[in-house]
């Protein structure tokens, strides 16, 4: 099960296949819940996440929204021994590729603590489920362009669905961002050569197997419910077939939990990349957001987004109309690190020479980004995903999560291992702490490590109690404490499953800044069972809830003997009713 220090306990939430209100029904342990029954249930493999206190603008700590990611799912969705498929491996059975559809998405579940500290599902009327079949709006640049006309939508404005919600993301203003990272999973294309736009996505004939566009039928016969995952052209213009739909995934998606009845909003000035987090630097009145963005591939970038407008506290409940004001219209960069510490912010806008040379409008930039950064070389990183803001110095954390394919002479400055297997975290600066700076200094707070490796490896010196590999999930709570989530490839020493670690990177002492040392404060704190990725973290806002995410457990986690293994939330809280601390 899972490990936490003397003094706390646990309660397992949420697990997929829960229903979601009164009406829902049952999960059946054995994968015969219909594609409908799916829909009305938690989605599968559980990802990032954020607690949402009701009501809106409270700091309730009693009652909120979680909403939760599902990333992905796997074969434990099906009755026997897995989804039915022809010679081919392309599915057979509609309802089950609808089942899988539905396991996609998001899940916003309202839940309540009793006075002895139980949480349990209330139904008010927030709970929803977004999968990869609900409509949603495009907004920003690339809405109504060439670029996302489809047969389901030809003016472009809107889209179906959304797939591999990994990092989160979130909004000052109430509103959560469902990050796409590998859409190219999912959306497929049989053309040969796979066009630059499609290819630099990764796009492929098969993608991770779902082959969800393989149940369209043949020309004579499109089944548009499933056309839309095969991109390959197929009718006489984009107008008639899917050639496009991989551009209508890639993006951040905002999603106001507060309101039921709200369509799910993709933000294209925000940039097309395989999405991991999305969460802000510190916001202050009368100046730009920024949000930090990982583009988790190897070799691939980090970016940043700026508002143009400047944040008004009046917005703070603003939900969707403030994103159309804040995330519409803003400036979207890339990072660039130099030896000396110092590091460029790249402007990816179609007035930059190398951009207009090879793009004819701003919204193809935004739609290929990668290419983009590609042009103005970009830093390649060793696979970017959550970032976080500390809220007492303003910098900026990301966590690199591992490159082993990073070979000796490919190092850079701020990624400076080869075969780098355990990963490790870097830390940004803005220039006079200004969101929309253009410069930043930088330096690397902490390499991931086996204890036992050789310091040349072990740069940061840990050692049994706190090795860790493959930092992932990124968080700061507003004390300012560090949660660190891994997803491990490598195994450690101590045989340790995936964890969260906890330090304290910065404290103010009075006006003075301290900087612990990062070695001595970095503590583990939790430990998942076996074969799972610990992801997704939040607190309610009197820090006496902690919500955990166990993404894909192996074994029988947390039904017991006999059941299939499913991802989970655990909550987290102290005996004594005290904050949550180290
Ligand atoms: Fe879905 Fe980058 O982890
Ligand atoms: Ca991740
Ligand atoms: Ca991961």
């Amino acid at each position: 099960m899972v490990s936490v220090p003397n003094g706390y306990t646990t309660q397992v939430m949420i697990p997929w296949g829960t229903p979601l209100n009164g009406v829902a029904p049952a999960f059946a342990g054995d994968g015969t819940n219909t594609a409908a029954e799916q829909a009305l249930q938690i989605g599968a493999n559980h990802d990032g996440m954020k607690f949402y206190p009701l009501p809106a603008g409270s700091e309730n700590s009693d009652r909120g929204l979680l909403v939760v990611n599902h990333e992905y799912s796997n074969s434990t969705l099906y009755a026997g021994d897995g989804r039915s498929v022809d010679a081919d491996g392309n599915p057979t059975d509609p309802d089950e590729v609808r089942k899988d559809i539905n396991a996609h998405g998001v899940s916003v579940v309202e839940l309540v603590r009793d006075t002895s500290g139980e949480w349990s599902i209330a139904n008010t009327g927030f709970n929803r489920r977004i999968t990869a079949g609900t409509t949603m709006n495009l907004s920003g640049p690339v809405a109504g362009t060439d670029l996302v006309v489809t047969a389901f939508d030809t003016s472009g404005m809107t889209t179906r669905g959304t797939v591999n919600n990994c990092g989160r993301g979130f909004t000052p203003w109430g509103t959560y961002l469902a990050t796409e990272e590998n859409f190219q999973g999912y959306v497929t294309t049989d053309e040969d050569p796979i066009p630059e736009e499609k290819a630099r996505y990764g796009l492929s004939a098969t993608g991770f197997g779902y082959l969800w566009g393989a149940l369209a039928g043949d020309a004579s016969e499109v089944n548009d419910e499933f056309a839309r995952w095969d991109t390959t052209p197929s009718g006489a213009t984009a107008a008639s077939d899917y050639r496009n739909a991989s551009n209508t995934f890639g993006w951040l998606v905002e999603i106001d939990p507060y309101n039921p009845v709200s369509t799910p909003t993709k933000r294209t000035a925000m940039g097309r990349i395989l999405h991991e987090g999305a969460e802000p630097g510190r916001v202050i009145a009368d100046r730009p957001i920024a949000w930090y963005m990982g583009d988790d591939n190897r070799f691939d970038y980090f970016y940043k987004f700026v508002s143009d407008e400047n944040w008004d506290p009046a917005d703070a409940d603003g939900g969707l109309t403030a994103g159309n004001k804040y995330l519409d219209n803003g400036t979207l960069y890339v990072a660039r690190f130099f030896e000396d510490g110092s590091g460029e912010w790249v402007e990816l806008d179609i007035s930059v020479p190398a951009l207009a040379a090879r793009f004819s409008s701003q919204a193809e930039v935004l739609t290929y980004a990668r290419i983009a950064a590609d042009l103005v070389n970009a830093t390649p990183m060793d696979r970017p995903e959550w970032s976080s803001t500390d809220p007492n110095t303003g910098e900026i954390y990301l966590t690199l999560t591992n490159n082993t394919r990073r070979e000796v002479g490919g190092e850079n400055p701020a990624n400076p291992r080869a075969n780098n297997s355990h990963g490790h975290v870097i830390r940004l600066a803005e220039a006079g702490d200004n969101p929309a700076a253009t410069t930043f200094d930088w330096d690397i707070f902490v390499f991931g490590s086996n204890a036992s490796a050789d310091p040349s490896f072990n740069i940061s010196g840990l050692t049994l109690d706190n090795e860790f590999a493959s930092p992932d999930g990124l968080w700061f709570d507003k004390r300012g404490v560090l949660w660190i989530q891994t997803d491990n490839g490598a195994p450690l020493d101590s045989n340790t499953n995936d964890q969260m670690l906890a330090v304290v990177p910065a404290g103010l002492d009075g006006d003075r800044l301290i900087r612990p040392d990062t070695q001595a404060q970095l503590k583990r704190f939790f430990v998942g069972p076996a074969g799972c990725e610990v992801t997704g973290v939040d607190m309610t806002p009197d820090n006496r809830t902690m919500f955990v995410n166990i993404q894909h457990p192996g074994g029988t986690f947390p039904d017991g003997a006999g059941t299939r293994p499913r991802s989970a939330t655990v909550v987290i809280s102290r005996n004594d009713g005290g904050e949550i601390a180290l």
